[in-house]
């Protein structure tokens, strides 16, 4: 999952690719590079690293033109070397391709090419496109590239300039995502169309097995066989602030602190005090449709799929609905047995997950309503999807998600209450649960009241290289994704397990020196959390415990015993996720800070998995 982009007008291309690049950055950041064209002579400056060594490189070595493409690299084939970092020219020169996705079928096709007397200078798939499109080149790019394309099996979002074509750039899409942008006099080409932010808001999403050619003056969308295609164009509506740290050090502390926001986003204008329940507009199933689904199935992967799993205990509790939690990777292949009438919604900040995609797809191939609660909006997911909900959370750039998460959570919990008003839900019970959720985004506002506490905490900690999160129902995949916060950004290692499933073997882990993070709040199962706690203290093992405030009687208890407390406000049980995981996600950037690890840009992580 790279980051590509493309500019062909009448403006220095370096500049405009260089600051592109740098808001791609969070889609990978092993290596970078570009390539610009003047009169027939290409510039190729390429670098491992950041954008930053790209950037540095370039003030040694410009690159002349105002026409060129550019890559950002997470690796899938080759280590983060300068050679392997794109773009990448044909053998003869002619031709350089950038390319996010991965080519299934290259190494043959470089075998092939090979025992032709073609030479290769680096160990990616993406260098075998390039020698495709010279190899099928005479006079016609947009014709070579459509040649090449054909005998390529795997995923592409890619851009192809030639030294023999001024002023052209041809893109080609299938499975990862491209946007054309629309300039004056100037045309723009995208994995996200935040590369675009201060140049055009016009933008074009293309499909599957969509080609685009971009000139100065023009642009035009061709399918497979080249034939002209009715493009849509797009009007987008962002603050080019939004993507901006603005005071802050850190993307992630940014997104953090804007929860409360993004929580009242997800709400406004969503939440019937008349009918006390909560209204969608885009869901695109009939009432009838929903009322008679007998099954959901949640589907997602990492972050999401933890809010998924909120999601479960949500919809089962408020609208008596069986629900499924599957990890969109191993759906999409377990082709398990689906009756009729099961809704499947797919869970992603991005829009863009491959796995998760593709087990859209299947869903809808097998006939199976689908809804997407998506928060990049005109992503694919978003498209693809029988109807959805946007979750208004905003840009989210650090790699780790946190608003997002937050977000999709408040989002399940509306769709429980939209669902459990069609159900069994009294109107009584639904103005009690608006009236709570109205209340959550300043319950959250009060819990980032918490960040001394855990920075300090963070710090008695930092050392350790394992880490437990215990938690229980609602909780229990708060304790997941805490686990999965603090590994992905910190490096340490961390488990998140039901608090009671630690007797069946995990507790074996518990020592000195590997602190177990309890989430033991307020409820009706406190009493028994607090046992599972007592078992680790037991043996010896620290225990950093988050707890209800204001609840003298279980505070006291858990001051007792625990080794340090974070203390989050008291909100209703099944809200308590919301109020949760804002301690957790500022000890696991404390401690990753602490450990001199870089926050936004963990290391072999990238924000939207594009491949498989
Ligand atoms: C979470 O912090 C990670 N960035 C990752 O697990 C992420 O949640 C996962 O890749 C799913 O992404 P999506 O929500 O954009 O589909």
């Amino acid at each position: 999952m790279c980051g590509i982009l493309g500019y062909v007008g009448h403006k220095e291309a370096e500049p405009i690719l260089v600051e592109g690049l740098r808001r791609l950055e969070y889609r990978g950041y092993d290596s970078a590079g570009l390539v610009t064209l003047t009169g027939s002579k290409l510039h190729l400056r390429k670098r491992a690293g950041r954008i930053a060594d790209l950037a540095a490189y370039l003030k040694e070595r410009p690159a002349p033109g105002c026409h060129g493409i550019s890559h950002t690299r997470w690796a899938t084939h080759g280590p983060a070397t300068d050679s392997n970092a794109h773009p990448h020219l044909s053998a003869d020169g002619e031709v350089a391709v950038v390319h996010n996705g991965v080519i299934e079928n290259y190494a043959a096709l470089k075998r092939q090419l090979q025992e032709e007397g073609v030479t290769f200078r680096s160990d990616t798939d993406t260098e075998v496109i390039a020698q495709l499109i010279a190899r099928h080149r005479d006079g016609d790019l947009v014709e070579a590239v459509r040649k090449a394309l054909a005998l390529l099996k795997g995923t592409y979002g890619l851009a192809v300039i030639s030294r023999r074509a001024p002023d052209l750039i041809v893109g080609a899409r299938l499975g990862s995502p491209l946007v054309l942008g629309i300039g004056e006099e100037e045309h723009f080409l995208a994995s996200d169309p935040a590369a675009l932010i201060g140049h055009t808001e016009k933008v074009v999403y293309l499909h599957d097995r969509e080609l685009c050619v971009l000139t100065p003056a023009d642009w035009r969308v061709l399918d497979a066989d080249s034939m002209r295609v009715e493009a849509c164009v797009h009007q987008l509506d962002w603050d080019p602030g939004d993507a901006d740290k603005g005071a802050f050090e850190h993307h992630m502390l940014k997104e953090i602190y804007e929860q409360p926001e993004a929580l009242e986003n997800a709400m406004r204008g969503r939440l019937s005090d008349a009918d006390a329940t909560a209204h969608f507009g885009g869901l695109n199933l009939d009432p009838q449709q929903l009322r008679r689904a007998e099954r959901l199935i949640l589907t997602g992967c990492g972050t999401s799929y933890h809010a998924a799993l909120v999601g479960e205990y949500l919809i089962e509790e408020f609208a008596r609905l069986p629900v499924e939690v599957e990890y969109a990777s191993e759906f999409r292949y377990r082709n398990p047995p689906i009756d009729r009438n099961t809704i499947v919604i797919a869970i992603t900040q991005s829009g863009e997950t491959a796995d998760t995609l593709a087990a859209l797809r299947e869903s809808k191939r097998k006939g199976h309503p689908t809804l997407a609660l998506c928060n990049v909006v005109g992503s694919t997911i978003a498209r693809e999807a029988d109807g959805g909900v946007y979750l208004r959370a905003g840009p989210e750039v650090g790699v780790a998600s946190t608003k997002a998460f937050s977000s999709q959570v408040a989002v399940l919990t509306m769709l429980a209450l939209y669902l459990g008003r069609m159900r069994h839900l009294s109107s009584l019970q639904g103005a009690q649960m608006i009236r709570e959720l109205r209340g959550i985004p300043e319950a959250v506002r009060q819990a980032l009241d918490c960040h001394d506490a855990v920075r300090a905490i963070a710090r008695r900690y930092a050392g350790a290289r394992n880490f437990l999160y215990l938690g229980r129902q609602y909780l229990f995949p708060v304790a997941l994704e805490g686990a999965l916060k603090l590994k992905e950004i910190s490096y340490a290692h961390a488990e998140g397990y039901p608090a009671a499933e630690m007797k069946h073997g995990p507790i074996a882990l518990v020592d000195e020196q590997t602190p177990s993070v309890f989430l033991i709040p307020r409820g009706p199962i406190f009493d028994k959390v607090m046992s599972n706690l007592e078992e680790i203290k037991a043996r010896g093992g620290p225990v950093i415990a988050v707890a209800s405030e204001g609840d003298g009687e279980t505070a006291g208890q858990v001051l007792d015993r625990a080794d340090d407390v974070i203390f989050v406000p008291d909100v209703p049980e099944y809200l308590q996720p919301l109020a949760a995981a804002v301690p957790l996600q500022l000890l696991a950037y404390h401690i990753a800070l602490l450990r001199d690890c870089d926050v936004d840009k963990p290391r072999n992580l990238a924000k939207s998995v594009t491949v498989e």
